[in-house]
């Protein structure tokens, strides 16, 4: 076989291999993690994304135990490591993550990270960003600072991570109505059954799109 065509020979075979790998997410979660439980069930059933990793900053995190119970393997991360050490690059790079997936993970990333992984960080923000977003909007304070400007509509957010807080590019937004006599609490069990509907999709969908264009890049 002539060398040039034994060389696109076996670089067809290289990309096969590479496609045929399994996209690796890391989940970054540090609180109750059922925005992660329900992304850990969704690519379980997948053969060709899994969740590789969990990522967390608090030792009694309900994100721990969802991934021990699903036999993940999980990082506790330190604070002073993360942002002024390596910021566990090496660890994502030796557990070969392909995309970060932030699920209730309050921590702004390093830079360092956002650049390693560009377009590959997503989070979701349970309000209609811009509005209800930055720091210290997060959990019941979103929903209460909602109902208290007698908002008509909240819902969910999915975007990309830049190096603000809640700031990145938006990906999708689903609404849903703030109903008369809502609570914080009621408001948030209308937004997470939003939350676990969309984004596992939409996270497959991302995976998909990047695959596709890094394919035509090729
Ligand atoms: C979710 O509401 C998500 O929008 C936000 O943090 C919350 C995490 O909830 N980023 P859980 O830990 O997944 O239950």
């Amino acid at each position: 076989m002539p060398n040039k065509v034994l060389g696109s020979f076996v670089k067809k075979l290289q990309r096969k291999k590479v496609r045929n790998k399994k996209h690796r997410l890391a989940v970054f979660a540090s609180g109750a993690g059922s925005n992660a439980k329900k992304i850990i069930e969704y690519f379980g059933k997948s053969n060709a994304v899994e969740v590789a990793l969990i990522v967390c900053n608090k030792p009694d995190a309900g994100a721990l135990v969802i991934a021990e119970i699903s036999n993940i393997p999980y990082i506790l991360i330190d604070k002073e490591r993360f942002f002024r050490g390596d910021h566990y690059l090496d660890e994502l790079k030796k557990e070969e993550i392909d995309f970060i997936i932030l699920a209730g993970f309050l921590w702004k990333l390093p830079s360092e990270l956002i650049k390693a992984y560009p377009n590959k960080i997503i989070n979701i923000h349970p309000a209609l960003l811009p509005k209800y977003g930055g720091k210290g909007m997060y959990g019941q304070f979103v929903h209460e600072t909602v109902i208290k400007a007698e908002e008509k509509e909240s819902g969910i957010t999915i975007h990309f991570v830049d190096e603000l807080y809640d700031h990145g590019k938006h990906i999708l937004q689903v609404t849903c109505p703030v109903l008369p006599g809502d609570t914080p609490q009621i408001l948030a069990k209308r937004i997470h059954q939003l939350e676990y509907e969309y984004y596992p999709k939409v996270i497959e969908e991302v995976i998909k799109n990047e695959s596709v264009s890094a394919e035509n890049d090729r």
